[in-house]
Protein backbone atom coordinates (compact mmCIF):
# COMPACT_ATOMS: atom_id res chain seq x y z
CA UNK A 1 0.00 0.00 0.00
CA UNK A 2 1.59 3.32 -1.11
CA UNK A 3 -0.09 6.42 0.94
CA UNK A 4 1.10 10.02 0.88
CA UNK A 5 1.85 11.83 4.36
CA UNK A 6 1.30 15.87 4.08
CA UNK A 7 3.42 17.50 7.02
CA UNK A 8 4.63 21.38 6.95
CA UNK A 9 4.29 22.31 10.39
CA UNK A 10 5.78 21.94 13.70
CA UNK A 11 2.78 19.92 15.93
CA UNK A 12 2.69 17.67 12.47
CA UNK A 13 6.37 16.63 12.54
CA UNK A 14 5.46 15.09 16.23
CA UNK A 15 2.27 13.65 15.06
CA UNK A 16 3.45 12.06 11.81
CA UNK A 17 6.68 10.63 14.17
CA UNK A 18 3.74 8.64 15.82
CA UNK A 19 2.70 7.44 13.27
CA UNK A 20 6.01 6.76 10.92
CA UNK A 21 6.77 4.27 14.11
CA UNK A 22 4.22 2.35 14.08
CA UNK A 23 4.43 1.89 9.99
CA UNK A 24 8.09 0.88 10.24
CA UNK A 25 6.61 -1.63 12.94
CA UNK A 26 4.20 -2.87 10.26
CA UNK A 27 6.88 -3.17 7.68
CA UNK A 28 8.55 -5.70 9.61
CA UNK A 29 5.20 -7.75 9.34
CA UNK A 30 4.02 -9.53 5.79
CA UNK A 31 2.32 -6.19 5.36
CA UNK A 32 3.79 -3.03 4.18
CA UNK A 33 3.31 0.30 3.83
CA UNK A 34 4.71 2.49 1.80
CA UNK A 35 5.25 5.65 3.02
CA UNK A 36 6.06 9.01 1.16
CA UNK A 37 6.80 11.64 2.82
CA UNK A 38 5.66 15.48 1.70
CA UNK A 39 7.01 18.51 3.87
CA UNK A 40 5.10 21.89 2.55
CA UNK A 41 7.84 24.23 4.14
CA UNK A 42 5.19 25.98 5.79
CA UNK A 43 7.89 25.72 8.78
CA UNK A 44 11.41 26.20 7.96
CA UNK A 45 13.30 27.65 11.24
CA UNK A 46 15.99 25.17 12.38
CA UNK A 47 14.01 24.96 15.31
CA UNK A 48 10.51 25.14 14.30
CA UNK A 49 11.45 22.67 11.56
CA UNK A 50 14.86 20.16 11.19
CA UNK A 51 15.40 19.42 15.26
CA UNK A 52 12.49 17.64 15.22
CA UNK A 53 12.91 15.36 12.54
CA UNK A 54 16.87 14.67 13.83
CA UNK A 55 15.33 14.40 17.57
CA UNK A 56 12.01 12.06 16.34
CA UNK A 57 13.65 10.25 13.71
CA UNK A 58 10.83 11.28 11.14
CA UNK A 59 12.46 10.03 7.65
CA UNK A 60 13.63 12.69 5.61
CA UNK A 61 10.66 14.65 3.57
CA UNK A 62 10.80 12.49 0.04
CA UNK A 63 9.74 16.04 -1.46
CA UNK A 64 10.38 19.40 0.07
CA UNK A 65 8.20 21.68 -1.64
CA UNK A 66 9.76 24.69 -0.08
CA UNK A 67 6.45 26.86 0.28
CA UNK A 68 7.65 28.87 3.33
CA UNK A 69 5.60 32.05 4.79
CA UNK A 70 2.93 34.39 3.07
CA UNK A 71 -0.91 35.35 3.60
CA UNK A 72 -3.17 32.43 3.94
CA UNK A 73 -4.39 32.28 0.39
CA UNK A 74 -0.47 32.68 -0.94
CA UNK A 75 0.62 29.94 1.31
CA UNK A 76 -2.30 27.69 0.79
CA UNK A 77 -2.46 28.13 -3.27
CA UNK A 78 0.91 27.57 -3.36
CA UNK A 79 0.99 24.16 -1.15
CA UNK A 80 -1.93 23.27 -3.65
CA UNK A 81 -0.48 23.42 -6.84
CA UNK A 82 2.50 21.85 -5.47
CA UNK A 83 0.73 18.70 -3.78
CA UNK A 84 -1.27 17.97 -7.01
CA UNK A 85 1.92 17.95 -8.68
CA UNK A 86 3.49 15.05 -6.53
CA UNK A 87 0.24 13.18 -5.69
CA UNK A 88 -0.18 13.06 -9.83
CA UNK A 89 3.50 11.78 -10.13
CA UNK A 90 3.31 9.44 -6.83
CA UNK A 91 -0.70 8.59 -7.29
CA UNK A 92 -0.67 7.32 -3.67
CA UNK A 93 -3.76 5.20 -2.46
CA UNK A 94 -4.63 7.66 0.32
CA UNK A 95 -3.11 10.87 1.60
CA UNK A 96 -2.80 11.17 5.42
CA UNK A 97 -2.97 14.68 6.80
CA UNK A 98 -2.43 15.97 10.26
CA UNK A 99 -4.15 18.76 12.44
CA UNK A 100 -5.76 21.96 11.36
CA UNK A 101 -3.11 23.82 9.87
CA UNK A 102 -2.57 25.65 6.15
CA UNK A 103 -0.58 22.55 5.11
CA UNK A 104 -3.83 20.17 6.01
CA UNK A 105 -6.29 21.67 4.42
CA UNK A 106 -3.96 22.23 1.33
CA UNK A 107 -3.41 18.64 1.23
CA UNK A 108 -7.10 17.41 1.66
CA UNK A 109 -8.49 19.34 -1.08
CA UNK A 110 -5.81 18.64 -3.71
CA UNK A 111 -6.16 15.06 -2.58
CA UNK A 112 -10.02 15.58 -2.98
CA UNK A 113 -10.07 16.73 -5.92
CA UNK A 114 -7.34 14.02 -7.35
CA UNK A 115 -10.19 11.46 -5.95
CA UNK A 116 -7.69 10.23 -3.81
CA UNK A 117 -8.86 9.25 -0.37
CA UNK A 118 -8.05 11.56 2.51
CA UNK A 119 -7.13 10.17 6.05
CA UNK A 120 -7.56 12.94 8.53
CA UNK A 121 -5.51 12.62 11.90
CA UNK A 122 -7.18 14.71 14.55
CA UNK A 123 -10.85 14.86 13.00
CA UNK A 124 -13.40 16.61 14.93
CA UNK A 125 -11.81 18.91 16.53
CA UNK A 126 -14.31 22.20 17.59
CA UNK A 127 -13.42 25.53 18.78
CA UNK A 128 -16.90 27.18 16.90
CA UNK A 129 -14.72 30.21 16.66
CA UNK A 130 -15.47 30.70 12.65
CA UNK A 131 -12.87 33.48 13.15
CA UNK A 132 -9.81 31.33 13.58
CA UNK A 133 -7.74 30.15 10.50
CA UNK A 134 -7.47 26.60 11.99
CA UNK A 135 -11.66 26.02 12.55
CA UNK A 136 -12.03 26.52 8.47
CA UNK A 137 -9.04 24.41 8.32
CA UNK A 138 -10.32 21.53 10.19
CA UNK A 139 -13.90 21.84 9.02
CA UNK A 140 -13.16 21.91 5.54
CA UNK A 141 -10.70 19.29 6.24
CA UNK A 142 -13.31 16.83 7.38
CA UNK A 143 -15.77 17.19 5.08
CA UNK A 144 -13.20 16.35 2.47
CA UNK A 145 -12.02 13.23 4.14
CA UNK A 146 -12.81 9.58 4.15
CA UNK A 147 -11.04 8.03 7.38
CA UNK A 148 -11.43 10.64 9.87
CA UNK A 149 -9.35 9.48 13.27
CA UNK A 150 -10.72 11.24 16.08
CA UNK A 151 -9.04 11.30 19.44
CA UNK A 152 -11.55 11.62 21.99
CA UNK A 153 -15.37 10.63 21.92
CA UNK A 154 -16.16 14.38 21.86
CA UNK A 155 -14.78 14.76 18.20
CA UNK A 156 -16.87 11.87 17.17
CA UNK A 157 -19.95 13.40 18.73
CA UNK A 158 -18.56 16.78 16.71
CA UNK A 159 -18.74 15.17 13.52
CA UNK A 160 -21.97 13.69 13.90
CA UNK A 161 -23.96 17.47 14.13
CA UNK A 162 -22.30 18.05 10.73
CA UNK A 163 -23.71 14.82 9.05
CA UNK A 164 -20.29 13.12 9.76
CA UNK A 165 -20.60 9.62 10.73
CA UNK A 166 -19.21 6.64 9.60
CA UNK A 167 -21.23 4.42 6.87
CA UNK A 168 -20.18 1.89 3.44
CA UNK A 169 -18.12 5.25 2.26
CA UNK A 170 -16.42 6.50 5.49
CA UNK A 171 -14.66 5.43 8.34
CA UNK A 172 -14.91 7.79 11.34
CA UNK A 173 -13.53 6.42 14.57
CA UNK A 174 -12.26 7.48 18.07
CA UNK A 175 -8.44 5.81 17.94
CA UNK A 176 -7.34 8.11 20.70
CA UNK A 177 -4.81 11.13 20.39
CA UNK A 178 -1.60 10.27 18.46
CA UNK A 179 0.14 12.77 20.69
CA UNK A 180 -0.50 10.79 23.95
CA UNK A 181 0.98 8.02 22.42
CA UNK A 182 4.63 10.19 21.56
CA UNK A 183 4.09 11.78 25.07
CA UNK A 184 4.18 8.28 26.54
CA UNK A 185 7.27 7.27 24.58
CA UNK A 186 9.48 10.49 25.04
CA UNK A 187 8.47 12.24 28.55
CA UNK A 188 10.65 9.30 30.19
CA UNK A 189 13.46 9.78 27.53
CA UNK A 190 13.04 13.47 28.06
CA UNK A 191 13.82 13.20 32.01
CA UNK A 192 16.86 11.66 31.55
CA UNK A 193 18.15 13.31 28.24
CA UNK A 194 17.19 16.81 28.13
CA UNK A 195 19.45 19.45 29.75
CA UNK A 196 17.76 22.16 29.61
CA UNK A 197 16.64 23.24 32.87
CA UNK A 198 20.77 23.25 33.53
CA UNK A 199 21.00 25.09 30.18
CA UNK A 200 18.36 27.90 31.07
CA UNK A 201 20.44 28.34 34.48
CA UNK A 202 18.19 26.59 37.25
CA UNK A 203 19.85 24.46 39.62
CA UNK A 204 19.66 20.76 38.63
CA UNK A 205 19.51 19.35 41.94
CA UNK A 206 16.05 20.82 42.55
CA UNK A 207 14.82 19.05 39.17
CA UNK A 208 11.07 19.03 40.52
CA UNK A 209 8.30 20.52 40.47
CA UNK A 210 9.47 22.49 43.42
CA UNK A 211 11.90 23.90 40.79
CA UNK A 212 10.28 27.18 41.13
CA UNK A 213 8.86 28.28 37.75
CA UNK A 214 5.87 29.13 35.23
CA UNK A 215 6.38 28.27 31.39
CA UNK A 216 4.57 30.00 28.65
CA UNK A 217 3.94 29.71 25.14
CA UNK A 218 1.99 31.79 22.55
CA UNK A 219 1.39 32.12 19.07
CA UNK A 220 -2.17 32.05 18.26
CA UNK A 221 -2.59 35.07 15.47
CA UNK A 222 -5.64 36.41 16.94
CA UNK A 223 -3.37 37.13 20.61
CA UNK A 224 0.09 38.25 19.04
CA UNK A 225 -1.32 40.09 16.02
CA UNK A 226 -3.41 42.20 17.72
CA UNK A 227 -1.30 44.75 20.00
CA UNK A 228 -3.92 44.97 22.70
CA UNK A 229 -3.98 41.42 23.49
CA UNK A 230 -0.38 40.50 23.01
CA UNK A 231 0.55 43.20 25.72
CA UNK A 232 -2.03 42.37 28.52
CA UNK A 233 -1.12 39.19 27.66
CA UNK A 234 2.79 39.90 28.24
CA UNK A 235 2.00 42.33 31.50
CA UNK A 236 0.35 39.43 33.21
CA UNK A 237 3.64 37.12 32.33
CA UNK A 238 5.45 40.05 33.67
CA UNK A 239 3.66 40.45 36.84
CA UNK A 240 4.27 37.15 37.80
CA UNK A 241 7.68 36.96 36.71
CA UNK A 242 8.21 39.43 39.31
CA UNK A 243 8.11 36.58 41.72
CA UNK A 244 8.81 33.59 39.99
CA UNK A 245 10.91 33.22 36.77
CA UNK A 246 8.73 32.80 33.76
CA UNK A 247 10.41 31.30 30.94
CA UNK A 248 8.66 32.03 27.45
CA UNK A 249 10.06 29.98 24.13
CA UNK A 250 9.49 32.52 21.37
CA UNK A 251 7.28 31.19 18.40
CA UNK A 252 8.87 33.01 15.26
CA UNK A 253 5.72 35.00 15.06
CA UNK A 254 5.36 36.00 18.46
CA UNK A 255 8.84 37.04 17.92
CA UNK A 256 8.29 39.26 15.24
CA UNK A 257 5.30 40.97 17.09
CA UNK A 258 7.30 41.77 19.86
CA UNK A 259 9.79 43.36 17.70
CA UNK A 260 7.24 45.54 16.13
CA UNK A 261 5.71 46.49 19.36
CA UNK A 262 9.24 47.16 20.92
CA UNK A 263 8.27 45.14 23.97
CA UNK A 264 11.07 43.19 24.50
CA UNK A 265 12.85 46.20 26.89
CA UNK A 266 8.91 46.69 28.17
CA UNK A 267 8.88 43.33 29.73
CA UNK A 268 12.51 42.83 31.74
CA UNK A 269 10.53 39.62 34.13
CA UNK A 270 9.56 37.03 31.29
CA UNK A 271 13.06 35.04 30.06
CA UNK A 272 12.14 35.07 26.34
CA UNK A 273 14.30 31.63 24.65
CA UNK A 274 13.94 30.54 21.20
CA UNK A 275 11.78 27.46 20.41
CA UNK A 276 13.44 24.60 22.38
CA UNK A 277 13.18 20.94 21.17
CA UNK A 278 10.37 18.61 21.49
CA UNK A 279 12.58 16.78 24.39
CA UNK A 280 13.42 19.98 26.05
CA UNK A 281 9.51 21.07 25.77
CA UNK A 282 8.71 17.87 27.40
CA UNK A 283 11.27 18.71 30.50
CA UNK A 284 10.27 22.22 30.65
CA UNK A 285 6.32 21.07 31.09
CA UNK A 286 7.10 18.41 33.34
CA UNK A 287 8.97 20.45 35.58
CA UNK A 288 6.96 24.04 35.31
CA UNK A 289 4.59 25.13 38.40
CA UNK A 290 1.96 25.60 36.14
CA UNK A 291 2.13 26.49 32.01
CA UNK A 292 0.04 29.61 30.29
CA UNK A 293 -0.40 28.92 27.21
CA UNK A 294 -2.83 29.67 23.91
CA UNK A 295 -1.15 26.26 21.89
CA UNK A 296 -3.72 23.25 21.25
CA UNK A 297 -0.78 20.38 21.61
CA UNK A 298 0.50 21.97 24.87
CA UNK A 299 -2.89 22.38 26.62
CA UNK A 300 -3.23 18.19 26.33
CA UNK A 301 0.57 17.81 27.39
CA UNK A 302 0.18 19.60 30.62
CA UNK A 303 -3.20 17.24 31.36
CA UNK A 304 -0.64 14.20 30.67
CA UNK A 305 1.40 15.49 32.59
CA UNK A 306 0.12 16.44 35.42
CA UNK A 307 0.99 20.52 35.59
CA UNK A 308 -2.15 22.74 35.83
CA UNK A 309 -2.36 24.65 32.70
CA UNK A 310 -3.56 28.31 31.94
CA UNK A 311 -5.23 28.31 28.57
CA UNK A 312 -4.87 32.24 27.27
CA UNK A 313 -8.00 32.17 25.38
CA UNK A 314 -11.75 32.22 25.94
CA UNK A 315 -12.46 28.74 24.12
CA UNK A 316 -10.63 25.32 23.50
CA UNK A 317 -11.05 22.76 21.09
CA UNK A 318 -9.64 20.04 24.16
CA UNK A 319 -13.00 20.67 26.80
CA UNK A 320 -11.84 17.86 28.06
CA UNK A 321 -9.06 19.17 29.94
CA UNK A 322 -11.25 22.04 31.22
CA UNK A 323 -13.84 19.75 32.35
CA UNK A 324 -11.21 17.79 34.23
CA UNK A 325 -10.45 21.27 36.19
CA UNK A 326 -6.57 20.78 35.22
CA UNK A 327 -6.69 23.13 32.14
CA UNK A 328 -8.35 27.01 32.87
CA UNK A 329 -10.01 29.40 30.27
CA UNK A 330 -8.30 32.49 31.39
CA UNK A 331 -8.76 34.73 28.34
CA UNK A 332 -5.85 37.74 27.53
CA UNK A 333 -6.91 40.22 30.69
CA UNK A 334 -4.12 40.62 33.00
CA UNK A 335 -5.75 40.86 35.95
CA UNK A 336 -7.82 37.41 35.44
CA UNK A 337 -4.44 35.32 34.51
CA UNK A 338 -2.92 37.02 37.16
CA UNK A 339 -5.84 35.72 39.88
CA UNK A 340 -6.15 32.38 38.33
CA UNK A 341 -2.45 31.59 38.37
CA UNK A 342 -2.61 32.34 41.98
CA UNK A 343 -4.27 29.84 42.94
CA UNK A 344 -2.12 27.52 40.14
CA UNK A 345 -1.44 24.90 43.40
CA UNK A 346 -4.83 23.95 44.00
CA UNK A 347 -5.62 22.42 40.79
CA UNK A 348 -3.21 19.62 41.63
CA UNK A 349 -5.57 18.10 43.49
CA UNK A 350 -8.51 17.39 40.44
CA UNK A 351 -9.02 13.72 39.52
CA UNK A 352 -8.54 13.06 35.87
CA UNK A 353 -10.91 10.91 33.06
CA UNK A 354 -9.20 7.98 32.55
CA UNK A 355 -8.30 7.09 28.76
CA UNK A 356 -9.95 10.00 27.56
CA UNK A 357 -7.23 10.49 25.01
CA UNK A 358 -7.06 6.67 24.28
CA UNK A 359 -4.63 4.12 25.85
CA UNK A 360 -1.42 5.24 23.84
CA UNK A 361 -1.96 2.76 20.79
CA UNK A 362 -3.76 5.68 18.35
CA UNK A 363 -0.63 5.19 15.77
CA UNK A 364 -1.04 1.40 15.80
CA UNK A 365 -4.67 1.27 15.71
CA UNK A 366 -4.76 4.06 12.39
CA UNK A 367 -1.81 2.24 10.59
CA UNK A 368 -4.09 -1.14 11.22
CA UNK A 369 -7.53 0.73 9.89
CA UNK A 370 -5.08 1.66 7.19
CA UNK A 371 -4.28 -1.79 5.74
CA UNK A 372 -7.33 -3.35 6.96
CA UNK A 373 -9.20 -0.88 4.37
CA UNK A 374 -6.59 -0.81 1.35
CA UNK A 375 -8.44 -1.22 -1.91
CA UNK A 376 -11.80 -0.17 -0.51
CA UNK A 377 -11.61 3.52 -1.44
CA UNK A 378 -10.53 3.36 -4.59
CA UNK A 379 -13.95 4.80 -5.79
CA UNK A 380 -14.70 8.12 -3.85
C1 LIG B 1 0.74 27.58 12.18
C2 LIG B 1 -0.70 27.08 12.10
C3 LIG B 1 -1.26 26.90 13.50
C4 LIG B 1 -0.36 26.02 14.35
C5 LIG B 1 1.06 26.55 14.32
C6 LIG B 1 1.97 25.59 15.03
C7 LIG B 1 -1.95 27.88 10.14
C8 LIG B 1 -2.98 28.81 9.66
N1 LIG B 1 -1.54 28.05 11.40
O1 LIG B 1 0.70 28.87 12.78
O2 LIG B 1 -2.53 26.28 13.42
O3 LIG B 1 -0.84 26.00 15.66
O4 LIG B 1 1.50 26.68 12.96
O5 LIG B 1 3.14 26.20 15.44
O6 LIG B 1 -1.53 27.03 9.42
N2 LIG B 1 7.81 32.00 10.76
C9 LIG B 1 9.18 32.01 10.78
N3 LIG B 1 9.83 30.82 10.67
C10 LIG B 1 9.21 29.63 10.54
C11 LIG B 1 7.80 29.64 10.50
C12 LIG B 1 7.12 30.82 10.61
O7 LIG B 1 9.82 33.07 10.90
O8 LIG B 1 9.88 28.58 10.46
C13 LIG B 1 7.09 33.28 10.94
C14 LIG B 1 6.77 33.99 9.62
O9 LIG B 1 6.89 35.36 9.85
C15 LIG B 1 5.31 33.62 9.41
C16 LIG B 1 4.77 33.53 10.83
O10 LIG B 1 5.85 33.02 11.60
O11 LIG B 1 4.63 34.58 8.64
C17 LIG B 1 3.56 32.63 10.97
O12 LIG B 1 3.82 31.33 10.44
P1 LIG B 1 2.62 30.43 9.84
O13 LIG B 1 3.16 29.11 9.48
O14 LIG B 1 1.90 31.18 8.79
O15 LIG B 1 1.62 30.31 11.03
P2 LIG B 1 1.87 29.89 12.54
O16 LIG B 1 1.58 31.05 13.41
O17 LIG B 1 3.19 29.23 12.67
N1 LIG C 1 6.79 22.46 21.18
C1 LIG C 1 8.17 22.26 21.14
N2 LIG C 1 8.97 23.34 21.34
C2 LIG C 1 8.50 24.59 21.60
C3 LIG C 1 7.09 24.78 21.64
C4 LIG C 1 6.27 23.69 21.42
O1 LIG C 1 8.62 21.14 20.93
O2 LIG C 1 9.32 25.52 21.77
C5 LIG C 1 5.90 21.30 20.97
C6 LIG C 1 4.92 21.06 22.08
O3 LIG C 1 5.50 20.28 23.10
C7 LIG C 1 3.79 20.35 21.36
C8 LIG C 1 3.78 21.01 20.00
O4 LIG C 1 5.08 21.58 19.84
O5 LIG C 1 4.08 18.97 21.20
C9 LIG C 1 2.72 22.08 19.95
O6 LIG C 1 2.91 22.86 18.83
P1 LIG C 1 2.38 24.36 18.69
O7 LIG C 1 2.16 24.94 20.03
O8 LIG C 1 3.32 25.06 17.78
O9 LIG C 1 1.02 24.18 17.86
P2 LIG C 1 -0.46 23.74 18.21
O10 LIG C 1 -0.43 22.50 19.00
O11 LIG C 1 -1.11 24.89 18.92
O12 LIG C 1 -1.07 23.57 16.86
Amino acid sequence: MKIVTIVGARPQFIKAAAISQAIQKLNKTKRRIQEILVHTGQHYDTMMDKVFFEELKVPKPDYHLGVGSGSHAKQTGKMLGRIEMVLEKVRPEMVIVYGDTNSTLAGALAAAKLKIPVAHVEAGLRSYNPAMAEEINRLLTDHLSTLLFCPTDQAVRNLLKEGIREDSKRIVKNVGDVMYDSILYYSKIAEKRSTILKHLGFDTRHETRDTSYYLATLHRAENTDDPKRLKSICRALNKIGEETPIIFPLHPRTKKMIKVYHLFSEFKNIKFVEPVSYLDMLKLEKNAKAILTDSGGIQKEAYWLKVPCFTLRNETEWLETVKSGWNVLVGVSTGGIIKEVNHAEGRRRYLRGNKVFGDGKASQKIVQILINHSGSFDER
